[in-house]
């Protein structure tokens, strides 16, 4: 972009980046900066859609093999347009997180500014911002609230305090109302869901839902396969 600057001005004529086209980097930048911590690092950055597979055949039964078929489709799917809310439960180890990783991974190479979440870490990072005075609590929420991507992990495995209900609720609410792509994965059962809070477990009922049936994978893919 080219501003419009009369002759004599030393900058006339020299390009200067588009503010729109750099809003993006920018936002990722602070995102960064604030969420840097829930980065994607260590064996998480091993989570990639390439390192999905759909395992031996002899772990499981072929429905479970459809459930993990139709997950690596769904999150394949989200990835490649992010649209709505994907919504992924099953016992611990089916490969939730994994995929959530994957989809985060795949919009952040494409420059989508994208944040994988744990829930309770999360919320821990947003309570610590009332005793934080180099942070406002406001700009924390605003940024996960509004990212382009969210990966909300392990929905349920926070501590149950009606102010964790209540962050947790504005959260989904929010984004299914402005229609922004987020993926919630989760060990509890839809009762779980409905006991806990009535009012996301609804919200949550118009998502893509995929239960993963597949049984445990740690020490069975990956690196812990040989332990
Ligand atoms: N289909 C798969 N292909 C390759 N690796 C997998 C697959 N499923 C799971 N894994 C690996 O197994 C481990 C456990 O998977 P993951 O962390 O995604 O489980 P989870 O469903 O999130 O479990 P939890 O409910 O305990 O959080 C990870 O290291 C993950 O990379
Ligand atoms: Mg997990």
């Amino acid at each position: 972009m080219v501003a419009d600057l009369p002759l004599s001005h030393p900058a006339f004529g020299q390009a200067k980046p588009c503010p729109k086209c750099l809003a993006p980097t920018l936002k990722a930048k602070r995102l960064a900066k604030d969420y840097g911590k829930f980065g994607i690092t260590g064996i998480l950055t091993e989570m990639t859609f390439h390192a999905f597979t759909m395992r031996s055949a002899e772990e499981m039964s072929q429905g479970q093999r459809a459930s993990l078929e139709l997950a690596l489709l769904e999150a394949q799917t989200f990835a490649a347009a992010p649209r709505g809310f994907l919504f992924l439960t099953g016992n611990p180890g089916c490969g939730k997180t994994h995929l959530a990783v994957a989809i985060t991974q795949a919009a952040l190479d494409r420059g989508v500014p994208a944040l994988f979440v744990v829930a309770p870490d999360l919320l821990d990072h947003l309570r610590a911002a009332y005793d934080d005075e180099s942070v406002r609590f406001d700009d924390r929420w605003e940024a996960v609230r509004t990212v382009d991507l969210l990966a909300l992990d392990d929905f349920g495995a926070q501590s149950d305090t009606a102010w964790a209900r209540e962050k947790l609720y504005q959260l989904v609410n929010y984004r299914v109302n402005n229609d922004l792509p987020t993926v919630v994965t989760s060990n509890w059962t839809e009762r779980e869901f409905a006991q806990y809070h009535g009012r996301i477990a609804s919200r949550l009922k118009a998502a893509v839902h995929v239960h993963i049936s597949a049984p445990d994978a740690r020490g069975k893919v990956g690196r812990g396969a040989a332990l």
